[in-house]
């Protein structure tokens, strides 16, 4: 029916995302967002229907987002440069702090050069630029949404391997086309690390370009939490890695770094990084300020360990992983998305944010509860939440295996 208030298109199309809205709540798909508090203690309470929850759903692993010095750095470049970049990169957005957090991040990743740009999602999409139309791009099968759009946006198609099985990946390298293969570090949703030896051997034996996606490693992993890829020999050192800074560096906006020409090419070509308005410099210079903090201060590395051991223990033997954690983040199978939902809302009422992670994040049959623990939660809280979600689980479980269902 046309609304007198709508063109006749605005009426359509309104009817047309009310219909899909409905879809998506009979489905158990609907998402939900939450007012985030003032933090106390460095932790993040999430407003819900006028009540306090405790957060375990930030990917700030290190409990940095509060911390005095990323904010008085933050504060600093305000002063200096204001609110916005505002302007391009290429045309006078860039400040000095940009240029120093480039060279920052290209020695902490162990690359040559790096390009800043607003946000992990663009990082990814400008990533692959240099694809042919029509290349293959081989992805890990739960590699995360902005990887696959990257591969969409080149033109070129993507192939699925099953999840971090470099024989699977192995096979599917023989077909011609195949330009690059892509797969986070640590991943996401599941929490294990990929097999990066064994792909990194791959993508060197073929003579093919590796892109790591480090999202949830950076902070977490690596010798100095500067992620899994430098740990890997020179000669097998991905040629394109992928950083953001909105997780455990606790600010906003990602990098692409690698080789000098490869970082030029990008900075010119990819139009996800040419056409948009540079990283604000208050989010530059948080940044830099969280990778001199990170490097000074391994025990939050080590805090944030005990606290996922911790948890493990406490429910070890009561609830299927997604996998073995490797980070800061623990999957808990539940399968179907409705029962899933229902977890949450009960840890809700319990006073814990859980997400309920359901598709298209994640394959059909496999959603569950996204714990992801950090520096700042206490052993209390950890133990209470073990126990919560221990006391909301429905007693018939779901094997991970089936739960994950048929892959690629
Ligand atoms: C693996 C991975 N890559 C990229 C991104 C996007 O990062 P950003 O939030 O900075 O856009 C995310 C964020 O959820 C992610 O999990």
């Amino acid at each position: 029916m046309t609304d007198p208030l709508r063109s006749p298109g605005a009426s359509a199309l309104t009817e047309a995302c009310r219909q899909r809205l409905r879809w998506r709540e009979s489905a158990g798909l609907l998402r939900r967002a939450m007012v985030r508090e003032r933090a106390q203690e460095g932790l993040p309470w999430v407003i819900d229907n006028g009540r306090k929850l405790l957060s375990f759903a930030t990917n700030d692993y290190l409990g940095l987002a509060h911390d005095p010095r990323l904010a008085a750095a933050a504060a600093t470049a305000l002063e200096r440069y204001g609110t916005s970049a505002s302007a391009a990169g290429l045309l006078g957005g860039r400040t000095a702090l940009h240029a120093e957090l480039e060279a920052r991040l290209a020695d902490w990743l162990g690359q040559e050069s790096a390009l800043v740009l607003p946000s992990g999602y663009q990082a990814n999409l400008a990533a692959q630029s240099f694809l042919g139309r029509r290349a293959i791009v081989l992805h890990d099968r739960l590699n995360h949404a902005s990887l696959l759009a990257a591969t969409v946006l080149a033109r070129a198609r993507a192939r699925r391997y099953r999840h971090a099985d470099p024989v699977h990946c192995a096979g599917l390298l023989a077909q011609p086309g195949v330009e690059l293969i892509a797969t986070e570090s640590l991943f996401g949703m599941d929490g294990d690390t990929a097999p990066l030896t064994a792909l990194a051997g791959l993508a060197a034996h073929r003579g093919l370009p590796l892109l790591v996606d480090e999202a949830h490693a950076l902070g977490v992993l690596g010798p100095e939490g500067n992620g899994l890829a430098v740990t890997l020999p020179a000669d097998l050192r991905p040629a394109i890695v992928v950083g953001t800074f909105g997780k455990a560096l606790a600010s906003q906006g990602a990098c692409i770094a690698g080789p000098e020409a490869v970082i030029d090419f990008l900075r010119q070509a990819a139009a996800p990084a040419v056409y948009t308005t540079a990283l604000a410099p208050a989010a530059v210079a948080a940044t830099l300020k969280a990778i001199e903090v990170l490097r000074e201060e391994p025990d939050r590395r080590s805090m944030l360990r005990q606290r996922v051991q911790q948890f493990v223990a406490a429910i070890a033997g009561h609830l299927p992983l997604t996998a073995q954690p490797e980070g800061a983040v623990i999957g808990l199978l539940v399968g179907e998305a409705t029962r899933t939902v229902e977890i949450s809302r009960r840890l809700a009422e319990a006073g814990f944010v859980v997400p309920a992670i359901r598709p298209p994040t994640v394959p059909e049959g496999s959603s569950r509860l996204r714990v992801s623990l950090t520096a700042a939660h206490t052993e209390a809280q950890v133990e209470a939440l073990a126990a919560a979600i221990r006391a909301c689980w429905p007693t018939a479980a779901v094997s991970p295996a089936m739960a994950r269902g048929p892959q690629a």
